[in-house]
């Protein structure tokens, strides 16, 4: 160990997730902020009164997120546990590509990712064109104020990752139900093993028919592979299971609070209603994810071996936690980071994690915001919230930070 380490447990340690100050609703904790001056890696205290580390520094979340002595794996002691139901069900959660690490993530993520090939997804686009048009169709002809999160920010990213599992859209209140209650913050074990539990019989039911009758869909890819002996039909349904709930509730979010974004800072909409450049409208939504941070509940991680950084020695077992949404607002990587900027360059953020565990989405989540915001305000340019941002509910006690409802007017 360098002399310069340190290895004070500090039973004073901030509690953590910290609350957002409601004057700035899209800013993240002031408390990370100050952490992040004091040490970009410092204890915090959990809901189980652990104190693993908070990393709220760019440049270190980077490093830690790509180094081998940090594991996802939650069945080890230590593991820093995002509430008492996930830590409860540890052992009846299955393997896959969210909790392994090393060779055995590999073989999940490489059977997952052949799901996001650029083909796939490029030919996705017409097909979120459409569906967009369709919900904001059908939102002009109903009556004002609409709310914008049930009718387009949560039927958007439902109906195409629906449509791209091939799972039928009729059972979304099923599953958008039973997913906001496995990710709950405050559910309690039973409610989260109960959610999780009617989610993985459905999606085993599906793999099941999907292996006698295929259509043209990643989940009967997925049954195919079990049909082969590749992988054990539980296996399918979970990796299908991953897909449905990491591909709706995050895109949702980032469509509806992007949305409040945008109308409080009239002049960066104007680059999505009125730009055609394609390169242009890309970059713009790398901002939107670096600045929106709606993945701020912080990923969990463990380390398995001792590491030395930014001062401090993260022993093997310590409970690791990077929080994205600090580190998005992080100057050192983001110059004036309070500052929606759309013609920034911030394709470093790490919105979409980091590491071997970056999102799997991430390209079809890019087509779903870039035609969802370029698309919004060309077709309603008088569109304006209903309510004042004082108002409006943002909602802390998710995975993904967002807002309940968002009341619109044109
Ligand atoms: C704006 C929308 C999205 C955001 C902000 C987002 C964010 C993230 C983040 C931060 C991670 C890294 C987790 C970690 O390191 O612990 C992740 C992983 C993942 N995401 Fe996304 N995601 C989005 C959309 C999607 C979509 C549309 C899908 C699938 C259809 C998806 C599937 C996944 C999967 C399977 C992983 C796990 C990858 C692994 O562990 O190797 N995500 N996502």
């Amino acid at each position: 160990m360098s002399e310069s380490v340190t290895d004070t447990r500090n039973t004073d340690a901030h509690y953590f997730p910290m609350d957002r100050d409601s004057r700035c609703p899209f800013a993240p904790p002031e408390e990370t902020r100050q952490l992040r001056e004091a040490n970009p890696v410092s204890r915090v205290k959990i809901w189980d009164g652990s104190t693993p580390w908070l990393v709220t520094g760019h440049a270190e979340q980077k490093a830690l997120l790509s180094d081998p002595r940090i594991s996802v794996d939650e069945s080890l002691p230590g593991f820093p546990h995002w509430n008492e139901g996930m830590a409860a069900n540890v052992k009846m959660r299955p393997k896959s590509v969210f909790n392994s690490d090393g060779a055995e993530h590999t073989r999940f993520r490489r059977m997952m990712t052949r799901a996001f090939t650029f083909k796939r997804v490029t030919a996705l686009r017409p097909h979120v064109q459409q569906t967009t048009d369709e919900l904001l169709d059908a939102m002009l002809a109903g009556p004002k104020p609409a709310d914008l999160v049930a009718a387009v920010a949560l039927p958007l990213p439902s109906l195409v990752i629906c449509q791209m599992l091939g799972v039928p859209y009729e059972n979304h209140d099923f599953f958008q139900e039973n997913a906001v209650k496995s990710v709950d913050r405050y559910a309690t074990p039973e409610d989260n093993m109960q959610a999780f539990g009617a989610m993985f019989m459905f999606m085993h039911e599906l793999v099941q028919e999907k292996m006698s009758n295929p259509t043209d869909d990643v989940l009967s890819d997925f049954a195919r592979q079990a049909k082969d002996g590749e992988i054990d039909a539980a296996e399918a349904a979970q990796m299908g299971l991953g897909m449905l709930i990491a591909g709706h509730e995050t895109s949702a979010n980032m469509i509806a609070l992007g949305t409040l974004a945008l109308l409080e800072n009239p002049e960066q909409l104007a680059i999505f209603r009125d730009s055609d450049d394609e390169a242009v409208l890309a970059n713009a939504v790398e901002e939107m994810m670096r600045y929106l941070g709606i993945i701020h509940n912080g990923q969990r991680r463990i380390a398995t071996e001792d590491i030395e950084i930014s001062g401090q020695k993260i022993s093997a077992g310590d409970g690791v936690i990077m929080e994205l949404s600090s580190s998005n607002w992080d100057p050192a990587a983001f110059p004036e980071p309070a500052k929606l900027d759309l013609r920034r360059t911030a394709s470093h953020h790490t919105g979409f994690g980091f590491g071997p565990h970056q999102c799997i989405g991430q390209q079809l989540a890019r087509v779903e915001l870039q035609i969802f915001y370029s698309t919004i305000f060309r077709r309603i340019p008088t569109l304006a919230a209903a309510r004042p941002i004082e108002d409006i509910e943002f909602k802390s006690d998710r995975l993904a930070y967002g807002v309940y409802e968002l009341p619109v007017t044109w």
